[in-house]
């Protein structure tokens, strides 16, 4: 399975934090925003990834990120020429997805937990061998703000409505998104919606029509942020600052996850830590090299 990240849009609501740059290059605590949901779809075990931006913000994130080597990864680009819908991405990548299944989160969505990279994988084996869709709901108190996924009495998917005025249920769709083979044809069925968008829940109502969509819930142990807002940014990046203080380790670091999967060698990371100077990031991987830190990336 390949992965996108979606990392456009015009970051209204953050002016004028994003005047002059784009809001997935902004800081959360440590790190530039992308440097999350990239770890994210890394730990679903994606290493084909195509990262779609503004025809202004594109050449800055191949500036930061590359062609993806020092993390073990193919990276490539797209421009999005407007911000018509998420769904999009599945037209803008249908030549990178080259017919297989794709994943797509977007880039200002932040994932952590113990246990994510195994729900993450399950979601890309089960589309890939049952060609069944994966995405995951979250309950969150301000369900109008996001997709919003309805449930019979059993607790069976009844319903995903975009933005809605009376929510069905506080569980909100979160920004990442497992499609098998063939997404791309189904995203070209789509129209726009009343606010001229290609949406993703159109997409997802799609494969609940025909009995291929799983929503996994996420439970309390995880915690999901989306960072639009000033105060969901600066919450964001408390969260972040929280962990790594009172364990000492960072979380999120693409090369540190590369390396434990064995993407990459000492050598890279050791020279990945070289470009990153004596800044604590680049402290962290000589930690990460010298293998005073045990543990897997699960
Ligand atoms: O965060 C999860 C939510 O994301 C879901 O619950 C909703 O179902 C989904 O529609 C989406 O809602 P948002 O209101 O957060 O979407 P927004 O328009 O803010 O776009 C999300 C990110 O994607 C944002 O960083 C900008 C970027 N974007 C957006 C559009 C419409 C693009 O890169 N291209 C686009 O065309």
């Amino acid at each position: 399975m390949k992965g996108i990240i979606l990392a456009g849009g015009a970051g209204t609501r953050l002016f004028p934090l994003t005047l002059v740059t784009s809001k997935q290059l902004l800081p959360v605590y440590d790190k530039p925003m992308i440097y999350y949901p990239l770890s994210t779809l890394m730990r679903s075990g994606i290493r084909d990834i195509l990262l779609i931006s503004t025809p202004e913000d594109t050449p800055r994130f191949e500036a930061l990120l590359g062609n993806g080597e020092q993390f073990g990864l193919h990276l490539s680009y797209k421009v999005q020429p407007a911000p018509d819908g998420l769904a999009q991405s599945f037209l803008l990548g249908e030549e990178f997805l080259a017919g297989e299944g794709g994943a797509m989160i977007l880039g200002d969505n932040l994932f952590y937990g113990n246990g994510l990279g195994t729900m993450l994988r399950t979601a890309v084996r089960r589309a890939e061998e049952q060609g069944r869709a994966t995405i995951f709901g979250c309950y969150v108190k301000d369900p109008e703000r996001f997709g919003v996924v309805g449930f019979d009495e059993e607790g069976h998917v009844t319903s995903i409505v975009e933005k809605p005025a009376e929510p069905q249920s506080n569980y909100a769709v979160t920004g990442i998104y497992f499609y098998p083979a063939g997404v791309s044809a189904k995203a070209a069925t789509l129209r726009p919606s009343a606010r001229g968008e290609l949406e993703i829940t159109d997409l997802n109502l799609l494969y609940l029509q025909e009995g291929k969509l799983d929503v996994e819930l996420l439970g309390r142990s995880f915690t999901w942020m989306d960072t639009g807002t000033v105060d969901s940014l600066m919450e964001a990046s408390t969260f972040v600052q929280t962990i790594e203080q009172r364990q000492g380790i960072k979380i999120s670091v693409p090369e540190e996850i590369a390396y434990r999967f064995g993407w990459i060698g000492t050598e890279r990371l050791l020279s990945a830590a070289e470009k990153y100077g004596h800044s604590p990031y680049g402290a962290h991987l000589r930690t990460v090299a010298q293998g005073k830190i045990r543990g897997v990336v699960e």
